[in-house]
């Protein structure tokens, strides 16, 4: 049997792993993805090496893929999940965080917490004696880009000097896009409406590692010349839906004019569920150039190693 490690790492933000983690987890998805490839998709990996373990998944808000990913990923390892929503565990009644993440610490091998205020989920981490993984908040998806930067990989484009182009709303993702640009030495061009840019907290991270990130309000000057253009929904969850932020948007969809204006091999991201008519046309969602079932694929290979990290595996 395997001898398992007492080490555990949180990962909250994509800063926790760093670069060298990161490339590391994307070639382990890689590898790990390549020698199982038409396996039956709940079969063990060969080394099932989180056997025995088990990774509460603690949702505070929606999800499909996070959830399914998170569920087979673990099955894949050798491992097993169990799942808690708000709604019906005593978390959504107000049992605090810290109780929370302190008894789960006592009946789990790790905690994905999707939640809203990104405070929550640091406090979490605070409490637990386990690793905790950010299955999405208000402020980050870290997830949801190891995924992107193993399908833009596997499209064969290097991500050192890669020219990513944003579209929209300067929200969650984005942040996180922001994050890796800075850690794995790409370039972002943002393309937001006025009073929608990210946080520029994320921006100054960014530009620190030597990264060139382009703020602007233009999108066609944002996609000209773009090896990668990502959107994702106008109306993140939680968020108001607004009239005026719909029209505010409306220029940043990311349609077959836009997409003309990129390099002729650019790529299509998306993080779905996406609103097909509204920030990306038909055409383009379901064009050449998407790679959205990739990317949505990629969540169960990318979080396969961030699980594998979080127990210091890998
Ligand atoms: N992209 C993503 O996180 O999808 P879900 O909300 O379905 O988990
Ligand atoms: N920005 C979106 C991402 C969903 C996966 C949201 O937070 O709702």
């Amino acid at each position: 049997m395997m001898e398992h490690t007492q080490q555990h790492r949180h990962f909250l933000d994509l800063g926790d792993a760093g670069t060298d983690a990161i490339a590391a987890m994307i070639a382990d998805a890689l590898d790990r993805k390549a020698a199982r490839a038409d396996w039956p998709k709940g079969q063990a990996d060969t080394d099932a090496p989180l056997a025995g373990r088990v990774l509460a998944l603690v949702f505070e808000k929606n999800s499909t893929r996070t959830r399914v990913s998170f569920d087979i990923a673990m099955r894949q390892l050798g491992g097993t999940v169990l799942i808690l929503e708000a709604g019906s565990s005593q978390l959504g009644r107000g049992e605090s965080i810290a109780d929370t993440a302190r008894v789960l610490s006592r009946m789990v091998d790790a905690i994905m917490l999707r939640t809203d205020d990104h405070a929550k989920i640091e406090e979490m981490a605070k409490h637990a004696s386990v690793p905790v993984i950010n299955g999405l908040t208000d402020r980050s998806h870290p997830c949801q880009i190891v995924a992107d930067l193993l399908t833009v990989i596997e499209h064969r484009k290097a991500l050192p000097g890669l020219e990513v182009a944003w579209f929209g709303d300067g929200n969650n993702v984005l942040h996180s896009v922001l994050e890796a640009a800075g850690l794995m030495k790409f370039n972002v061009r943002v393309a937001t409406p006025e009073g929608f840019e990210p946080d520029p907290g994320f921006v100054e991270m960014a530009r620190s590692c030597g990264s060139v990130i382009t703020m602007g309000n233009n999108a066609s000057e944002a996609a000209a010349g773009a090896d990668v253009l990502v959107t994702d929904t106008w109306i993140s969850m939680g968020q108001d839906d607004a009239d005026e932020k719909r029209a505010a948007m409306a220029p940043y969809q990311v349609n077959a004019e836009l997409m003309a204006k990129a390099k002729p091999d650019a790529v299509f991201l998306h993080c779905l569920p996406a609103h097909v008519g509204e920030e990306v046309s038909q055409d383009v969602f379901e064009g050449p150039q998407s790679v959205v079932f990739d990317e949505a694929e990629n969540r169960i290979h990318a979080q396969k190693s961030v699980l594998l990290w979080s127990f210091g595996l890998l």
